[in-house]
């Protein structure tokens, strides 16, 4: 059983959902969670509800969306690979600093704590920012792994790393076998 937590990067969902499907066809059950933010925030890129319709029908579970949801995900309900995809700066610095006070981090926290496979497919405007030394507290931790990225827009946003969002399957595998995916930077 495969972990998915969804984060507020919001023009990442499309992204987001069609990796979902891939990933639910080919592991099958898949236990969707959602961030307090991406659960009821209303955007330019969608509505919330929508959103929160097509995940459930994918995966055909209720979204993980109250911290009374996530809590058991790590010692009750062993999941084999929670993926966090998209994973927002906000939700990288909670979990890289332990503050577990959403769905999304405390889903994160429970599921780290059995010792399984984390891989997060970052997506936000600060990775060379404040959050650059998150991303190396994240790195260099046993059992967590990150999904190839890119500087997308160095003119623009010069702190911003998206990843390969069509590598999530790929670096899935590798962290299922206790592997880094590389090169990480693509
Ligand atoms: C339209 C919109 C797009 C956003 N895109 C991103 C993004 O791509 N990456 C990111 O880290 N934050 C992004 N944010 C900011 C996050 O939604 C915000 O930091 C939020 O607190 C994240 O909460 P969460 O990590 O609990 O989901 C965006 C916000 C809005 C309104």
């Amino acid at each position: 059983m495969i972990g998915y937590v969804i984060c507020g990067s919001f023009c990442n969902f499309e992204n987001s959902i069609s990796t979902l499907e891939k990933i639910v066809k080919k592991y099958g059950d898949v236990v969707p969670v959602m961030s307090y933010n991406a659960y009821f925030t209303d955007t330019r890129f969608g509505k919330a509800a929508d959103f929160v319709g097509r995940i459930e029908n994918i995966c055909k579970r209720k979204i993980v969306r109250t911290l009374e949801d996530a809590e058991p995900l790590g010692p009750k309900i062993k999941l084999d690979l929670m993926i966090v995809c998209p994973c927002t700066g906000n939700t990288l610095a909670k979990i890289a600093n332990g503050i577990y006070d959403t769905p999304a981090s405390l889903a994160v926290k429970a599921h780290i704590r059995t010792g399984r496979p984390l891989l997060i497919a970052l997506a936000t405007n600060d990775a060379l920012g404040a959050n650059f030394e998150n991303i190396s507290k994240m790195y260099v931790r046993k059992n967590i792994f990150f999904v190839p990225m890119r500087e997308d827009d160095t003119e623009n946003k010069p702190n911003s790393l998206v990843c390969d969002f069509s590598l999530v399957e790929k670096a899935a595998e590798n962290a299922l076998s206790g592997k880094q995916m590389l090169p990480l930077i693509v």
